[in-house]
């Protein structure tokens, strides 16, 4: 997964340039503007920060986070909103995380690309990383017949791959899950609540607060 990102940095935005996906993603950066107005922002596997300058435009303070380099610095690279500021994580640890009193979450199109046997631990890290009250959004793509990138295989734990060309050919099988909106709702655990899922078309989004 690393590596796999790493070397599709350059070209990655490029899925976002998708002409059918194009009204959805203007209401997901005007919604997301919204939620996170006046918090204080972790973002998981921020990648080239496709989010950030909309998501962040309102934020009292907003920290990208990614394992690579390379994506960080594509979104270091943009003009950004005065608030933001950029460290080099690991989702599952979030250790180096910056001294900051965050009071809000958000990772986009992440939650797919975790394997199902660490999804809890890996809620666990991040909900321990933030205090009561804090809000918390995850946004992924849907699965859509006949638009979306096929599942080849699943694994012995469910989980699903599929194959991906990059522009120089190579090919990579990345984990790509999708999961329902039972099966995310289900994974919050027991400090979940205000629990809200969005149906955006070719995106979902799950978005709670913390108790
Ligand atoms: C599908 S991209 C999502 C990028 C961005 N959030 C978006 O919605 O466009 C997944 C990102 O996860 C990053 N990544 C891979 N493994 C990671 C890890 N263990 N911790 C943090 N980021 C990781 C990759 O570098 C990549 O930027």
């Amino acid at each position: 997964m690393r590596d796999y990102y790493a070397q599709r940095a350059q070209e990655y935005e490029l899925v976002y340039h998708k002409p059918h996906r194009q009204p959805a993603l203007r209401r997901i950066e005007a919604w997301l503007r919204e939620v996170f107005a006046d918090r204080c922002v972790l973002e998981i596997a921020s990648g080239t920060g496709w989010w950030v300058p909309h998501a962040a435009a309102q934020a009292r303070a907003w920290w990208a986070t990614d394992l690579n380099p390379e994506t960080l610095a594509v979104a270091q690279a943009k003009a950004l909103p005065a608030c933001v500021r950029f460290a080099q994580v690991d989702a599952y640890t979030l250790q180096g995380l910056p001294q900051a009193r965050f009071d809000a979450c958000f990772a986009g199109c992440w939650w797919s690309h975790v394997p199902l046997q660490r999804l809890d631990a890996w809620l666990a890290t991040v909900h321990a990383a933030l205090p009561a009250g804090s809000r918390v959004v995850m946004l992924d793509n849907a699965y859509v017949e006949g638009d979306s990138t096929p599942v080849t295989r699943h694994d012995d734990h469910g989980n699903g791959y599929q194959r991906r060309q990059l522009r120089d050919g190579s090919e990579h099988e990345v984990l790509k899950n999708f999961p329902s909106q039972a099966e995310v709702i289900a994974r919050l655990g027991p400090r979940a609540e205000a629990v809200v899922w969005h149906d955006l078309g070719h995106y979902w989004a799950v978005d709670y607060r913390l108790r």
